[in-house]
């Protein structure tokens, strides 16, 4: 191996951690060289299984390593802005999980320090790297659609399978994972679910400027449930929100973490005034539009990679290539999640 392999850090080693983990250890490009987590026996124990070389229970610790060049922060989501800002300053290139932060006001906070430390910053924003995503988006940018006016978007679940308090570790250890639930941890469906379909929403859209949002966030089933289980929850259960751009495009969005319907559902459906197209999960890309007279539905063959966010986060730093995500682009997702949230009253 040679030396000039990008040397990255993971903060947060929970289920998204580990993701991060077995990514940076398959790339040859990279060496996992730091762990971060809390949990200090799970962080030792991690650190032993994949190898790295250090093993920290501090953020700022880790950050403050001059070996490491690259950071991916997994963290629960009320600690993105801190954890990010803090190895921003400490001349580290952060990969942050999405969603960006809790609030539009710490998203730009973050993307302030990543400008003032010349640093890459990108979120990860994973379903937008989909294969069918991205042809779908080259689509409307041949123009295949005509002019876009709305994106229906929406991640729908079951009831009965609202996120679940406790997780175990590989190693059969249980740790907390209630935060999901609380509003003070920045959990609650739109900030989780919905911040993945408004970025695949706004990315179709190709992030025009926001002139309105307004939306009702309900808190209906997870009080109930967390009591049953002898915790809490007393975030949002089921989000609907509509914004409105300056372009004179809409969007529709809803995130549920749990209600009455039939199965879990991953919704794009968008509407141009030449054709439309809808991605839903368990089905192949549909494209709707005319051929003279008739009017027809194609499911074309996606011929687009799906791209990890971990890999590509490593190409633009090894290769110099600009990154997919951008900062500003995380500030807009946050801004219309901070628009469904002021608008419903809650
Ligand atoms: N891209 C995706 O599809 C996707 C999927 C799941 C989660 N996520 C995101 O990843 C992030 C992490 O989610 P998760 O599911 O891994 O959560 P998790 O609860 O499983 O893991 C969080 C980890 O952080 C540790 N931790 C908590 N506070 C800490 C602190 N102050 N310092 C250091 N470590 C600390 C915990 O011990 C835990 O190991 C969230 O922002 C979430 O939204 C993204």
């Amino acid at each position: 191996m040679s030396d000039s392999r990008l040397r990255v850090g993971v903060i947060g080693v929970g289920a998204m951690g580990l993701g991060h983990v077995a990514a940076y250890r398959a790339n040859p490009r990279c060496e996992l060289l730091a762990l971060c987590d809390t949990d200090a026996a799970w962080v030792e124990r991690a650190r032993e299984e994949c190898g790295a070389r250090y093993a920290f229970t501090d953020w700022e610790a880790l950050s403050a390593c001059d070996e490491i060049d690259a950071v991916s922060v997994c963290l629960p989501t009320v600690f993105h802005a801190p954890a990010t800002i803090a190895a921003l300053d400490a001349g580290k290139h952060v990969l942050c999980e999405k969603p960006m932060a809790p609030n539009a006001k710490q998203a730009q906070a973050m993307a302030d320090a990543a400008s003032a430390a010349g640093k890459l910053l990108m979120i990860g924003y994973n379903q937008r790297l989909g294969g069918d995503v991205r042809f779908l988006k080259r689509c409307i940018e041949e123009g295949q659609l005509g002019d876009v006016y709305l994106v229906h978007t929406a991640w729908r679940r079951a009831m009965g399978v609202l996120p679940p308090p406790t997780a175990n570790r590989p190693d059969g250890a249980t740790y907390n994972r209630n935060w999901f639930n609380e509003r003070a941890m920045a959990g609650g469906v739109c900030t989780d679910l919905g911040s993945h379909v408004v970025d695949l929403a706004m990315y179709l859209l190709g992030f025009p400027a926001v002139k309105e949002v307004v939306g009702c966030a309900y808190t209906k089933f997870g009080p109930s449930a967390a009591a049953r289980q002898g915790t809490t929850f007393d975030a949002d259960d089921h989000s609907v929100g509509f914004a409105r751009f300056a372009n004179g495009a809409s969007m529709i969005v809803e995130a549920s973490f749990g209600c009455y319907i039939e199965r879990e559902v991953i919704l794009q459906a968008v509407y141009g005034d030449r054709g439309g197209a809808r991605r839903e999960s368990g089905q192949p890309l549909k494209l709707f539009g005319q051929q003279g007279d008739a009017y027809v539905t194609r499911t074309p063959e996606i011929d687009m990679p799906t791209i990890s966010p971990m890999d590509h986060f490593v190409e633009c730093l090894t290769e110099g290539i600009p990154p997919l995500i951008e900062p500003e682009e995380g500030v807009a997702v946050a801004r219309i999640l901070d628009g469904i949230y002021r608008n419903s009253g809650t």
